[in-house]
């Protein structure tokens, strides 16, 4: 079993990372009653509890994907040019045929299927402008008991014509669908305006105001992900100082507050972010195929000024479910960075690290007593590639390394969700 107590890029390895490689974990009502080293907890279980033997695997915290689209599903792979002429192409036609609920229902349960299959067990998702599109991914994630945070997508301007609301429309259908699904089960609300260039101002005070009237709901965008985008948003909102300005003028940055990408940030706009206490989703297969760049996460979680960063897939602009094949793009833009990503800090980030950014670490993220039990089980020897190279392996961390960059869906032997084994 592998899990963190802390932040590896902020405290000593030795004292954030637990790894017991024989451990039992008991688990009631969806809760983590006990976990420890399985001499230790042996001799206080009944002789009649119900055992899930995974001896040979890996237990890990449920992976959590930070930031993801589930209407692009059908659109991963799309070959084509950088960010706005991908969202223009394939993004903005894809998302009009979510109005169809029908439509909506299908794709959210292959989308949930997947993530399973993943081991993914929480997710903040971005739905489509249609609040039909949140019914679907809600009503497909209740009976499976996920911990999933969505949002309908707001945006009045610089999009397909079918596929824009107005600044009213964001204020009210959002809050309509915060009475429908916020806290109901493990779900959560998220405030989801798409990102600056598509809305409005007028849009913009609308939802500074469900800001205000909600201090704790997530709210989550994009930020600095594609040079041309960032040159957009200076053209557009000529009164910001930067990028980080426009959301902040809104009150949108602020703790549970998470952007994707943030690539091009600067410095006195990562310091605004490490104030506000809000958070950036890192997405590198996505920042590798739209070719928008790579996140220095390095950088961005600097010990004088850290901010919180979680891992992400962003699909369909990203091309897998796995967070493995996500932990293995994230070690390639590390290294583009001249930086390092350590295997335990990429679990780190796929797992506590999602769950820091989005504010339920106190929950999710980590196995600990009192957590909710979600869990991905990896078959350390998915492949025959794998089983051989793992022959190789003199160590944990070097095991831990091989699964990140040669593993994927066929790595993941279950998932557990609260306790349920949902898959494998
Ligand atoms: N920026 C605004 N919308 C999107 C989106 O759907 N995907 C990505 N990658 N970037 C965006
Ligand atoms: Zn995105």
């Amino acid at each position: 079993m592998l899990t963190f107590t802390g932040d590896p890029y902020l405290t000593d390895l030795s004292r954030c990372m637990t790894y017991e490689d024989d451990a039992i974990i008991v688990t009631e009502n969806g809760l983590i009653a006990a976990v420890g080293p399985a001499p230790e907890i042996l001799p206080t279980l009944d002789a009649d509890i119900e055992v899930a033997d995974h001896q040979g695997d890996l237990i890990v915290p449920g992976f959590i994907d930070c930031h993801v689209h589930y209407p692009q599903t059908e659109i991963i792979g799309s070959h084509g040019k950088q960010l706005i002429d991908w969202l223009n192409n394939y993004t903005f036609i894809a998302e009009q045929f979510f109005s169809h609920k029908p439509h909506a229902d299908e794709v959210a349960k292959i989308f949930l299927r997947e993530q399973l299959r993943n081991g993914v067990t929480s997710s903040s998702v971005f739905c489509t402008i249609f609040p039909v599109s949140v019914d679907a991914l809600f009503e497909a994630a209740e009976p499976l008991n996920m911990r999933i945070m969505a949002g309908k997508v707001c945006m009045d301007r610089n999009a397909a014509a079918g596929l824009l609301d107005t600044a009213e429309q964001a204020y009210v259908e959002s809050k309509r669908l915060i009475e429908k699904w916020h806290g109901r089960g493990r779900m959560e609300y998220v405030l989801t305006p798409r990102f600056a260039p598509t809305s409005s101002d007028a849009q913009l005070e609308q939802l500074q105001a469900l800001a205000k009237e909600y201090p704790d709901m997530l709210i989550q965008s994009h930020i600095s992900e594609n040079r041309d985008e960032v040159a957009w948003v200076k053209q557009l909102f000529p009164g910001a100082r930067d990028y980080t300005d426009v959301y902040d003028q809104y009150g949108l940055l602020r703790p549970r507050a998470i952007y994707g990408h943030g690539i091009h940030l600067d410095e006195s706009e990562l310091q605004r972010f490490h104030a506000a206490g809000a958070a950036l989703a890192h997405c590198p297969t996505s920042n590798f195929f739209l070719g928008s760049g790579y996140l220095n996460v390095e950088r961005a979680k600097r010990a004088d000024r850290p901010i919180a960063v979680g891992l992400a897939t962003d699909l369909g602009a990203g091309t897998s479910f796995s967070m493995l094949q996500t932990m293995n793009e994230a070690y390639k833009a590390a290294h583009l960075n001249h930086s390092d990503l350590p295997p335990a800090h990429a679990f780190y980030l796929a797992t506590r690290g999602s769950a820091t950014a989005l504010g339920i670490a106190d929950k999710v993220g980590s196995i600990a007593v009192g957590m909710e039990a979600d869990f991905a089980v990896l078959n350390l020897r998915s492949t025959p590639v794998i089983d051989y190279r793992m022959r190789f392996a003199s160590n944990f961390d070097e095991e831990l390394f091989i699964q990140m960059t040669l593993g994927d869906d066929r790595a993941i032997a279950a998932t557990y969700i609260a306790d349920e084994r949902v898959y494998g």
